[in-house]
């Protein structure tokens, strides 16, 4: 692996500890302006310090994040559908030039395995592989977007392992089930997408479980910033990957932050 390769890797995932917490806000490139996330800035802001890297589309970062705030960026370069639409239809948005220009240290994309699309999602993901690699920029495959499949072992492995073998330096998948056994089969980093907003207890769960069973961390997104308490939230799930911590610490950690009116 080369120099630029691994030092933008150390930028995603901290060498202090061999973990990450993404904070993920890209969701409008094919939701729209979401509940929480309808102004991006305001959102934002107050997490940027708490968070290892944001994972975000062009227009978010130049609109939304000033360009002083000390924090990496992962681009997500995927998109061009809709939930209108057919979501596994996506192209690559966004050019590798402007993931340079735009210092991303890292560029991310959906496969859609099993899917109409599968095909075209996975040439996708050869194609910025082969592009990023040029200039030394990891790539993350997100897996699993979507209802069409059962988001359970066997199919997150097809789907890790397929993106890890064509090229993706990190994959970002749900948890489920018997995880170890997609860990175990994915010879690269594995993150855990938060899904849907559910309870801060159980979402802290979900974090302990993602990291206990071998993810590298999380990069989520509604959990965080959709919590009445955004900020309380993220130091939660940051003492979880970070510091072990179990899941009823987070969580009461998350009472008391929140308790003292921390948003
Ligand atoms: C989905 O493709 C988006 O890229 C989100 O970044 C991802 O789902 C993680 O966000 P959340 O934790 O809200 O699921």
């Amino acid at each position: 692996m080369d120099w630029g390769l691994k030092n933008r890797l150390s930028q995603i995932i901290k060498p202090a500890t061999g973990r990450t917490v993404m904070l993920a806000v890209d969701h409008g490139y094919f939701l729209g302006p979401t509940t929480k996330l309808e102004n991006a800035r305001q959102t934002i802001a107050p997490l940027v310090h708490y968070a290892d890297s944001l994972m975000l589309t062009r227009g978010i970062l130049r609109t939304s994040v000033d360009a002083s705030a000390n924090v990496p960026i992962v681009l997500r370069v995927s998109g061009g559908t809709s939930i209108l639409g057919k979501l596994s239809n996506e192209i690559i948005t966004t050019s590798i030039k402007d993931a340079i220009r735009l210092n991303a240290v890292g560029v991310a994309l959906s496969i859609f395995v099993g899917s109409e699309h599968e095909k075209e999602t996975l040439s996708n993901l050869c194609t910025l592989v082969n592009e990023a690699e040029e200039y030394g920029i990891p790539v993350l495959a997100v897996t699993a977007v979507g209802k069409e499949m059962a988001r359970d072992a066997r199919y997150l492995s097809l789907c890790c392992r397929i993106a890890a073998e064509l090229g993706a330096h990190m994959v970002k998948t749900y948890y489920c089930e018997n995880f170890e056994e997609v860990v175990s089969g994915c010879p690269v980093p594995i993150v855990v997408a938060g899904g849907k907003k559910i309870e801060e207890k159980e979402a802290l769960q979900l974090t302990y479980d993602s990291i206990k069973h071998g993810a590298f961390g999380v990069d989520m997104g509604r959990n965080i910033w959709q919590s009445d308490y955004p900020v309380a939230m993220i130091q939660a799930v940051r003492e979880i990957v970070h510091k072990n911590t179990s899941a009823q610490e987070a969580y009461k950690l998350f009472k008391k932050l929140s308790a003292n009116r921390q948003t």
